[in-house]
């Protein structure tokens, strides 16, 4: 494989790949999502407006892309949770709303799956954090649960902050990072 690229969705590297990489991202983010089956196409792309459009639409300059002839994994955010858009798309987020003067923005992360497992998420990580450091903000968090594989992936980057909430009778964990 050649090498693999680690860059902004906003990027020029991108421009004449724009459309393979907006799919591609769209194919991993349901690939990875646990839910697998929808009553309709509305409840389909309400799940990828809550997770994927609403960063790609508001905050295209904090994704960042792993890219090898493919897109290989993505990883989107933003500096400031507190956002009532962001509040009514996944209303879950208000209830961690005290722990964001610690850990104020957020991040998502998904890699293809013949990508796992390569470090690619680590390195994509990397970036929106440095980015968010540069920026001068205090920490960051992600949404995941107690028994997820991937929460040894956060602790070992150093999310070493655990707060476990119910939402509608689901308890969510919140994990975080001081930058
Ligand atoms: C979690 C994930 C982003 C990590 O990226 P990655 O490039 O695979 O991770 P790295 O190679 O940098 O680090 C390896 C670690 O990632 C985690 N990981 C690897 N494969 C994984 C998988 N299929 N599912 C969940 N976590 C995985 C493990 O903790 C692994 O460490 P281990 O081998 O000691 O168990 C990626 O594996 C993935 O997309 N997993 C499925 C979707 C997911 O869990 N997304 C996060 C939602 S909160």
């Amino acid at each position: 494989m050649s090498e693999i690229i680690i860059k902004r969705l906003t990027d020029p590297f991108f421009n004449s790949l724009k459309l393979q990489v907006l799919q591609e991202i769209e194919d991993i983010f349901f690939e990875s999502s646990a839910k697998k089956t929808f009553k309709s196409e509305k409840e389909k792309l309400d799940l990828k407006w809550k997770y994927l459009g609403f960063y790609l639409e508001r905050y295209p300059d904090f994704v960042w892309v792993a890219f090898s002839e493919k897109v290989l994994g993505y990883c989107l955010g933003m500096p400031i949770t507190q956002d009532d858009e962001l509040y009514l798309a996944q209303p879950h987020l208000k209830v961690f709303e005290e722990q964001y003067k610690d850990y104020p923005a957020h991040l998502h992360i998904n890699c293809h799956a013949m990508a796992r497992g390569q470090g690619i998420g680590t390195r994509l990580i990397e970036e929106l954090e440095r980015e968010f450091r540069a920026m001068g903000v205090k920490g960051v968090h992600l949404m995941t649960s107690i028994d997820a594989r991937n929460r040894k992936f956060y602790q070992r980057l150093g999310y070493d902050y655990e707060c476990e909430l119910p939402y509608l009778n689901t308890p969510i964990l919140m994990m975080g990072k001081k930058l």
